[in-house]
Order: C-alpha cells, then sequence, then structure tokens
C-alpha cells in the first residue's frame, strides 16, 4: 500500500515553497551544505548544483514536515546520502549548537545563584559528553559498517545490534530544562527564556535525528542485509 502523507513534495516544486511549507527545513539545508538564495530554482535543480541525490534530500525533507517515508526511493545511494547527511549533523551539534547553547546559558546564569550555577552547567557539559560518546560510536562503527555493507564487503556486524542499542539522546536534555524551568528564578528572564528555546530547539532536531536513524536509517539497512543474503 502506497504511503499517504501530506504536504508532500517533489523534485519539481520549488525549494523556497518547501522552505516556507516548515521552517525546520532550515536545518536541513546547512546540513546538506546548501547555500540561500535558491530564487525559483526546483529542489532537483538546487540538488543537481549542489552534487546532492535529490531522493535522498527528499526523503529526508519529507519526513522531516510529515514524519512519512517514501520506500520508492529508498536506494544503496540513498542509504549513503543518509549516512553522509547524519555525519553532518553530528559535526553540526558538535561544532556549532551545543557551544552556542553553553555560551547563553554561561550568559544567563545570574550570579545571585552562585551555589547552583556550577552544577547546572556541570550537567549540560556532562550531557554533551554522553551525546559524543554515542555519535562516536556511530561514526566509528555504525557508519563505517554500512559504507563496507554497500560496497558489498562481508563483515560480523549487524545492524541489529545498533538497533537493540540505541538511546533517546534528546530526552535526557529536557531535564535540565524542567529544573530551569521549574526552580531557576532569574534576573536576567530574556537571556534564560532565550537558552529555553534554544533547548527545546535542540531537543526536538536530536529526536528527529533519532527517528532518522530508527525509522529510515535501520529498516533500509536491514532490507539490504537480508538481500544480500539471497
Ligand atoms: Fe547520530
Ligand atoms: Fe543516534
Amino acid at each position: 500500500m502506497p504511503n499517504k502523507f501530506t504536504p508532500h513534495f517533489e523534485a519539481t516544486d520549488s525549494m523556497a515553497d518547501l522552505v516556507r511549507a516548515d521552517y525546520n527545513i532550515l536545518p536541513l539545508l546547512s546540513r546538506f551544505s546548501i547555500p540561500l538564495g535558491f530564487g525559483n530554482d526546483t529542489i532537483g535543480e538546487i540538488c543537481s548544483k549542489n552534487d546532492i541525490d535529490a531522493d535522498t534530500f527528499l526523503l529526508i525533507a519529507n519526513f522531516t514536515l510529515s514524519n512519512g517515508i517514501d520506500h520508492s526511493i529508498v536506494t544503496p545511494v540513498a542509504a549513503l546520502g543518509i549516512v553522509d547527511f547524519l555525519h553532518n549533523s553530528h559535526d553540526y551539534f558538535i561544532s556549532y549548537k551545543f557551544p552556542h547553547i553553553r555560551s547563553n546559558l554561561l550568559n544567563a546564569l545570574d550570579a545571585n545563584h552562585s551555589d547552583i550555577n556550577p552544577a547546572i552547567i556541570a550537567y549540560f557539559d556532562d550531557y554533551v559528553n554522553q551525546v559524543k560518546l554515542h555519535f562516536e560510536y556511530e561514526e566509528t562503527t555504525v557508519f563505517p559498517y554500512i559504507r563496507r555493507l554497500l560496497s558489498g564487503e562481508k563483515s560480523d556486524y549487524k545492524i541489529d545490534i545498533f538497533r537493540k542499542n540505541h538511546d533517546e539522546i534528546g530526552e535526557k536534555l529536557s531535564d535540565l530544562k524542567n529544573v530551569i524551568l521549574k526552580y531557576y528564578t532569574t534576573s536576567k528572564p530574556n537571556l534564560m527564556y532565550d537558552v529555553l528555546v534554544d533547548i527545546f530547539n535542540c531537543e526536538d532536531d536530536l529526536d528527529q535525528h533519532n527517528d532518522i536513524e530508527n525509522d529510515i536509517l535501520v529498516p533500509l539497512i536491514e532490507s539490504f542485509e537480508k538481500s544480500d543474503k539471497k
């Protein structure tokens, strides 16, 4: 049965319309290294100008819009494109998003709370270290395995090992958010509200990252493993 989901974009649709449909598409553009200034070009035209597989881009963009997966375009090329996209997302969180939140959090802390401020920063740093370990396992074990599988190499690893052990990294950030929301009185509320919005966004972004790994990548690789055995 075909997957029905709306809105659904295709290669002949305008990139500007796609961004207008949901601003959560913007982080995708940066992770696919698509520059702004796309005028009236279509999604297909922009992908080909930037050497991006349009099917991979559409698979992730449509999933972002509606959680629907178009199974007709899950090819080995798309699988490699998804791995590259996930790798770029790891870079984005570690090199940009977490340092950005940390420095805004430091700015927003109130000097009157010198007793608990160090614990808040320590919690955040500990969280980032856990995410780094999570990403590191994917970068050093899971992604190299997928690249080997798709190039026809045999391996003892199976994507099921990843599926069983893959934890929800976004959830742990909600504890910090809840402590600040419920208990942190401050004389600099605007700065702290900005940090909270950033943490909410980051949590959503990490959840979506996890969903792409669990709902698109894992089933896709399982199907390649099965067809490999035939
Ligand atoms: Fe990841
Ligand atoms: Fe992950």
